[in-house]
């Protein structure tokens, strides 16, 4: 019995063998033995928490299977570190991590920090409102005023698409797209700036959210952000990647994170108990006090 599992055991390990990338026994990880990965989860689909029934948070979204298909590939185990998106730079540019994986765009202004996959995925960029504001714009010249506030994440390349695009506006940057999204929804901010597929994904929760105008940005796409300088990384993810285009994992990864995010989640990141924190429950419109929002009607422009 014993000799039957060794065999077994042998020729399984020859199958794997053949199967694990060439340069997997050189890929050095910050963590021996693991694969540490860096996201920002308020972006559905590409990472959020989904939450059980029994109200269990749990990491989701197409960038998070990646993750977990690249660290099977490179028989690492997965150890996601959950942070605001400009943390997800930093953790990179420390070298605290091996990956970044956060809908990434490759920005050549980030090639000082770390190194780019091959894209993943293609998504473009948006300038959303509320439906009631919508009409007003017809392009960025409409909202290119002080008498504008638009939003974008901090870090992100929708701030300079914002500084680019609207760059006499009154910009404010937040850290989380949960929280441009409350202010959208509280008429704290006229419009923002947000990646095409995750305004979607907010406007199935908010209906009164409105996407208004495609923002032209070159970088189209997401790459995965990777330790500078590690080539053997870099190598072994690209292959992952084109392998999980191939055998039809990655369209499978976004079909299912489209469909969880229309389900039970939360977007931002978790209390020390690993629970979704109880004020961030309560959508933001209700927070706000009524005399402030009588305040903003009777300031909104007569026309
Ligand atoms: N694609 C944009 C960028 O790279 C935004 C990414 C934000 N990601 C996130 N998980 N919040 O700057």
């Amino acid at each position: 019995m014993k000799k039957v599992f060794a065999a077994f055991l042998a020729s399984a390990l020859c199958l794997s063998a053949a199967v694990v990338p060439a340069m997997a026994e050189e890929i050095s990880t910050v963590a021996p033995g693991k694969l540490t990965v860096a996201t920002s989860p308020d972006f559905a689909p590409y990472e959020f928490y989904a939450i059980a029934e029994d109200g269990t948070p749990s990491l989701a979204g197409f960038d998070m299977a990646l993750a977990q298909y690249i660290a099977d590939y490179l028989k690492l185990e997965l150890e996601v570190v959950t942070v605001d998106f400009d943390g997800v730079l930093s953790e990179l540019q420390t070298g605290s991590v091996d990956l970044g994986i956060a809908g990434l765009s490759p920005d050549p202004a980030r090639e000082g920090i770390m190194d780019f996959s091959d894209l993943y995925y293609i998504g473009g960029q948006s300038l959303v409102t509320t439906t009631e504001k919508a009409d007003s714009i017809t392009s960025f010249d409409d909202i290119n005023s002080s008498d504008f506030t638009i939003g974008a994440q901090t870090g992100s390349i929708q701030l300079d698409l914002a500084n680019q695009y609207t760059p006499d506006a009154s910009i404010v940057s937040m850290p989380k797209v949960t929280d441009i999204v409350s202010e959208l929804l509280a008429d704290k901010e006229y419009a923002a700036f947000i990646e095409t597929d995750v305004a979607k994904c907010y406007q199935k929760l908010h209906p009164e959210l409105a996407i208004v105008l495609d923002v032209p940005y070159e970088q189209a796409g997401s790459a995965i952000g990777v330790n500078k300088g590690n080539e053997a990384l870099l190598a072994a993810v690209n292959e992952a990647i084109a392998a999980a285009k191939e055998d039809g994992s990655m369209q499978q990864f976004v079909a299912d994170a489209n469909e969880l995010a229309t389900g039970e989640k939360y977007e931002g990141l978790l209390d020390a108990q690993e629970e979704v924190p109880a004020e961030e429950e309560a959508p933001a419109e209700e927070e706000a006090p009524a005399e402030e929002e009588a305040a903003a009607e009777e300031e909104a422009p007569a026309e």
